[in-house]
C-alpha cells in the first residue's frame, strides 16, 4: 500500500493502536525492478529494495497528519551513525511518538543487516539516537543472526526504550519452468504465517534476557497468534503481512479475537499474560 498521510489515516481508523511507518532513509529511493513481491504456499516473499520518498519529502506527508490523533512510530534506515542520527532528529522534528532503527532489512545492500549483525555498531548507533531526541528509540532486529539475543542486549546497552522483533527471514523462490528466481532482487524477506514459529522463538529468548520490552512480529492474522506472542512476553504487536490475508479490517478483528480469547480463560487484563510462557 502507498503510504501517505490518508493512508496512515485509513489504517488508524480501522483500529490499529499506532502506525509505524516504511522505513525513510535520508534521500529518495526508487526500490529494485518488478517483480518485488510474492504470495508463496505460507506467507509472502519480498524484495522491495526500501522505496521511499527520502526523509524531506515524507516530513510533508506528516505534516498533514499534526492535527489527528494517530499515534505515528517513525521507521528509519541508514549505512552509518550520522544518517541514524540525521533521520532521528529530523523525525523528531516533525513529532512522530517514538522512532523505530531498521537494522534488519535482509536485501538491501550496505543497510538493515549489515549494521544489525554488529553488536558493536548496534549499540553505538543506539546509543547516539537516542542522546540526540528525547522520544522513544526502538531497535528493530533480524531473525537472520546466529544469536540475536546478543544484538538484543547491545541495543539494550545503547539504551533503548524497546526491542522489535522480528524482521523478515531471508528467502529465495526459483520458477522452475522459467529456471530463474522469482524477485528481480532473486532473495528477498519471506513474512506471513510460515515465520511466527521463528518469531515467537526470538521474542521468547529476548524477553527472558533483556529487562526493556519487546514487540512482537512475524506472522500475527489472528488473536490467537497475538496471545501466543504476549506470552512469549511481547509487551506490544505489529501487524505486517495480515493485511494482505485478513484486509485492513485485521486491527478490529485481532483486538475482537484477543478479547474473547481472553474472557473466556477469564483474564481481565492482559499484562497477566505477558511472558506466561517463561518457566
Ligand atoms: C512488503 C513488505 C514491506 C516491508 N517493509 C518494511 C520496512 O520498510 N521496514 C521494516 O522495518 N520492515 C519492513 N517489513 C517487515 C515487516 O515490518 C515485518 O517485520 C515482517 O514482515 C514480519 O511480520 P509479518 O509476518 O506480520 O509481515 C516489510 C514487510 C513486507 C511484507
Amino acid at each position: 500500500m502507498d503510504e501517505d498521510a490518508g493512508s496512515m489515516q485509513r489504517v488508524f481508523n480501522s483500529g490499529a493502536g499506532a502506525i509505524v511507518t516504511k522505513s525513510i532513509g535520508l534521500k529518495p529511493r526508487d526500490g529494485y525492478a518488478n517483480p518485488t513481491l510474492v504470495e508463496l504456499e505460507h506467507g509472502l516473499l519480498n524484495a522491495m529494495g526500501l522505496p521511499n520518498p527520502g526523509i524531506d519529502l515524507f516530513i510533508d506527508e506528516l505534516k498533514k497528519l499534526k492535527n489527528s490523533n494517530i499515534s505515528i512510530i517513525g521507521s528509519i534506515f541508514g549505512s552509518n551513525v550520522y544518517e541514524f542520527v540525521k533521520l532521528s532528529e529530523k523525525m523528531q522534528q516533525c513529532k512522530v511518538d517514538a522512532l523505530e532503527l531498521n537494522m534488519s532489512c535482509p536485501h538491501a545492500k550496505g543497510y538493515g543487516l549489515e549494521i544489525g549483525s554488529d553488536p558493536k555498531l548496534v549499540k553505538e548507533i543506539t546509543s547516539k539516537v537516542k542522546k540526540s531526541v528525547e522520544i522513544p528509540v526502538f531497535v528493530k532486529l533480524s531473525p537472520n543472526l546466529t544469536n540475536i539475543v546478543e544484538i538484543a542486549q547491545s541495543a539494550e546497552t545503547g539504551n533503548a526504550d524497546a526491542i522489535v522483533a522480528i524482521n523478515t527471514l531471508k528467502a529465495m523462490k526459483i520458477d522452475i519452468e522459467l529456471k530463474m528466481p522469482v524477485l528481480s532482487n532473486k532473495i528477498g524477506g519471506y513474512s506471513g504465517n510460515a515465520i511466527k514459529p521463528i518469531g515467537i522463538r526470538c521474542v521468547y529468548e529476548i524477553s527472558k534476557n533483556v529487562d526493556i520490552p519487546v514487540i512482537g512480529v512475524g506472522g500475527i492474522t489472528t488473536g490467537e497468534d497475538a496471545i501466543e506472542y504476549f506470552m512469549a512476553g511481547a509487551s506490544a504487536i505489529q501487524i505486517g503481512s495480515g493485511i494482505y490475508y485478513r484486509g485492513i479490517d485485521i486491527f478490529k478483528t485481532i483486538c475482537d479475537e484477543i478479547e474473547i480469547w481472553m474472557k473466556k480463560h477469564r483474564y481481565n487484563d492482559l499484562s497477566a499474560i505477558i511472558g506466561v510462557a517463561h518457566l
